[in-house]
């Protein structure tokens, strides 16, 4: 997406560009979304806010869950996102701050070892997995 160029506010709904419409009809064919993005400088990345600022409706009421990943963790980004979520009036479920270092990773960019590097959210990810199956069930899924 450009960086955000649409002159009405989203929650009006009147977008004026291709790109834009393009993007609601993508949001608003999902029920439910699970958003994963790194940790930069203890927030979550500019691109991912542009993309969540174009639109309104698409989002509200839906049920939203994250995982967010770095060097050291992603808690400035979740505390960060989480806020976020909610001023969209998204129904927020549990996620996921994983630590992924130099490490977890072979010459190719590759996870060595999956167990060693999630494992222990493994748990977290079942709890996920069955907050958005019951949420899924309690919403329909037409667009507002
Ligand atoms: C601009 C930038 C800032 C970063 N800031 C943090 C940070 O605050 N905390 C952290 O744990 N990792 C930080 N990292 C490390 C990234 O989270 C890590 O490299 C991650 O794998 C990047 O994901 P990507 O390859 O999908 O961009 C930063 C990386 C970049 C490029």
């Amino acid at each position: 997406m450009p960086f955000l160029d649409e002159p009405f506010i989203a929650a009006l709904g009147d977008y004026q560009h291709e790109h834009t419409r393009a993007w609601s009809r993508t949001a608003q064919s999902y029920g439910g979304f699970l958003f994963v993005f790194p940790q930069y400088n203890w927030g979550y990345p500019a691109v991912l806010k542009n993309a969540l600022d174009y639109l309104y409706r698409e989002w509200r009421d839906k049920p939203a869950s994250f995982i967010t990943y770095g060097t050291r963790g992603g808690t400035k980004a979740a505390e960060q996102f989480t806020e976020v979520l909610h001023g969209l009036r998204m129904r927020v479920l549990d996620h996921v701050e994983a630590v992924i270092t130099g490490d977890d990773i072979d010459g190719h960019w590759q996870l060595k070892d999956l167990d060693a590097t999630f494992g222990s959210v493994v748990p977290t990810l079942a709890a996920i997995d069955s907050q958005m199956s019951q949420a899924l069930h309690d919403t329909p899924t037409t667009p507002r």
